[in-house]
């Protein structure tokens, strides 16, 4: 990379790695072309798929920021599947965003896929794999210290001001944002700022102009339900931006 020179590993996930770099106000994340699901009981590699996550990531974190959502994005790299971004202190839970009813809320409770959720529903989860990241009931959030009460109403508002603008951004290239997840940190200074990726591996997608339930889906539900064409499927995604999003700026 010619900006910055990567560092020491500082985290290694699933799907992503983070390294320090030469700039203490910088770290860089490499995405990998690795695919999980069901807390890594199913593994793939899907070569592609870490520069595609990267990419779209890129162009949602640059339509948000330009919305004045506040995210820990601030460019890519040259090489096409590493990002720079802010260091941020990741709250250890999965903030997801629900419009319609699928995969777990369909299996845990009697909703139809499909149904339209109006408002919205905000789901926490505890972001453990050890404890399989179960969902948080608000006593069980306050308990773990995790955040506090400000903060927690500080999450849901970030949360959803990125839906109501994740949906809009989707919308406009034909594709139905079904759900999503984001991860949400802390900066040096204290600010509430949306982290990790926005990506098909983290958003259902269904394409707006097929009826069929499994060929619509343009997200990590194809791997999930073994539908192949996962790659071409996160390719169309960012095609789709392509035609309203600018290209990612490289940082400099
Ligand atoms: P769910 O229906 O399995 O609870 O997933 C809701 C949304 O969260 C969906 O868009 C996929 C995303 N998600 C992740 O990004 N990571 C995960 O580990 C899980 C379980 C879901
Ligand atoms: N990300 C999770 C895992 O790898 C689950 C999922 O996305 O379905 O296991």
């Amino acid at each position: 990379m010619t900006a910055v020179q990567p560092g020491s590993l500082l985290h290694e996930g699933k799907a992503k790695r983070v390294y320090a770099t030469d700039r203490p106000d910088v770290v860089a994340v490499e995405f990998k072309d690795d695919a999980t699901a069901f807390n890594a009981l199913k593994k793939a590699s899907l070569p592609g798929k870490g520069t595609l996550n990267c990419q779209i990531s890129a162009l949602l974190f640059e339509q948000l920021a330009a919305r004045g959502v506040p995210t820990h994005y601030l460019g890519v790299a040259d090489a096409d599947n590493w990002m720079l971004v802010r260091p941020v202190r990741v709250i250890p839970l999965e903030v997801v965003i629900r419009n319609v009813a699928a995969g777990s809320l369909c299996r845990e409770l009697p909703i139809q896929p499909g149904t339209a959720l109006d408002p919205p529903l905000c789901d926490l989860y505890y972001k453990d794999d050890a404890f399989g990241d179960p969902l948080l009931t608000e006593a069980r959030l306050e308990r773990l210290h995790l955040v506090n009460a400000d903060q927690r109403v500080g999450i849901e508002r970030l949360a959803r001001r990125v839906n109501d603008e994740l949906r809009q951004l989707f919308d406009a290239v034909g594709l139905q944002l079904v759900d999503f997840k984001i991860e949400l940190g802390f900066t040096a200074d204290e600010q509430l700022v949306v982290a990790d990726e926005i990506s098909p591996d983290t958003c259902r997608l269904w394409n707006r102009a097929v009826a069929d339930s499994q060929e619509r889906i343009l997200d990590k539900d194809r791997f999930r339900q073994d539908l192949g064409g996962v790659v071409e499927a996160y390719g169309q995604v960012l095609k789709r931006l392509q035609q309203t999003c600018p290209q990612p700026r490289v940082y400099q």
